[in-house]
């Protein structure tokens, strides 16, 4: 980690859940001010679970005018405004749990997409991911970053929380709910469930082209060579697209954990997740 600045710097608890300095405890306290317009779509994830693969496949399917804003919890008051002042369509991606979503996303019942991705992958992501990036703070080893994941002491909070708190809402109408693993297993088949779901029409070959277009090595291309141009980061951590695109595997996991934190792993997931349904969905290898 090439930072000087200290823990303190880059991280402050907000609700009990960290969350990186550059997202201002003004604006945290300020979301349920957030004017929701009926057409927003929210792009929702725990971070490190295919936020930017998402957000690439969905700014491709209109063929009207979109706008992808960066995360609403990214920036301070100021955000308010400048998502006001946007006149197009806006797809808004957010870490945020379900609890600390802005209130009238859910009394006007969003578009929202929930992206998760196995957990062993996520924390193997996202443990790079700390160790890249400037954002956020040192973590020594992977066994270290293991137990910070585990306790829930990351960025975003519990990986656990942030996935029952939007389960519950899984027979919500307004709510779509992806994985990762879907897809890379087949991805033309979930680009047509998002079409469906935002009410989109498409035709096959469309999609066969946003596929292409959408696949890990075109999208790591493209950022290289957008380097330049920051803007497009859809997670409140970084505006470095560089830092997102690693390696876009299944399974990655094997290749960091030992059988003994595979099995430490296993028996917490199987507390913290005993009453959920949709983890018996989550896949860990093909
Ligand atoms: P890895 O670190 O395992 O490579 P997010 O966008 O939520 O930050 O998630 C980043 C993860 O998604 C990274 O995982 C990244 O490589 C992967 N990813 C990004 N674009 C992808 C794509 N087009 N296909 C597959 N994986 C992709």
């Amino acid at each position: 980690n090439m930072s000087n600045l200290s823990e303190k710097e880059l991280i402050h608890k907000f609700k009990g859940i960290s969350f990186s300095t550059r997202s201002s405890p003004e604006l945290l306290n300020s979301l349920d001010s957030f004017d929701a317009r009926e057409d927003d779509v929210l792009l929702v994830s725990y971070p490190k679970s295919g936020t930017h693969w998402l957000a690439g496949v969905i700014t491709k399917l209109y063929n009207t005018p979109v706008t992808l804003t960066t995360p609403i919890e990214l920036g301070d008051m100021s955000k308010l405004e400048e998502l006001n002042q946007l006149s197009s369509k806006r797809i808004i991606p957010t870490h945020l749990d379900y609890n600390m979503l802005p209130q009238h996303f859910k009394n006007k019942k969003c578009k929202m997409i929930y992206i998760s991705r196995n957990p062993k992958d996520t924390a193997v992501s996202m443990y790079h991911y700390y160790r890249e990036n400037p954002n956020l703070p040192t973590v020594d080893t992977w066994t270290a970053f293991l137990d910070l994941f585990l306790e829930g002491d990351v960025v975003c909070g519990s990986w656990f929380d942030h996935f029952l708190s939007w389960e519950e809402h899984k027979n919500d109408k307004n709510i779509l709910f992806l994985f990762y693993e879907d897809m890379k297993k087949n991805l033309s088949k979930i680009v047509k469930e998002i079409s469906i779901f935002l009410g989109i029409s498409i035709s096959d070959e469309d999609i066969q082209d946003i596929c292409k277009k959408s696949s890990f090595s075109e999208m790591k291309k493209d950022t290289e060579k957008e380097n330049s141009d920051p803007s497009h980061t859809v997670c409140a951590l970084t505006s470095n697209r560089n830092l997102i695109f690693r390696k876009g595997t299944v399974g990655d996991w094997k290749n960091h954990f030992t059988p003994k934190q595979n099995l430490r792993f296993d028996e917490v997931f199987s507390e913290k997740m005993k009453l959920s349904k949709m983890a018996k969905h989550l896949t860990y290898e093909f």
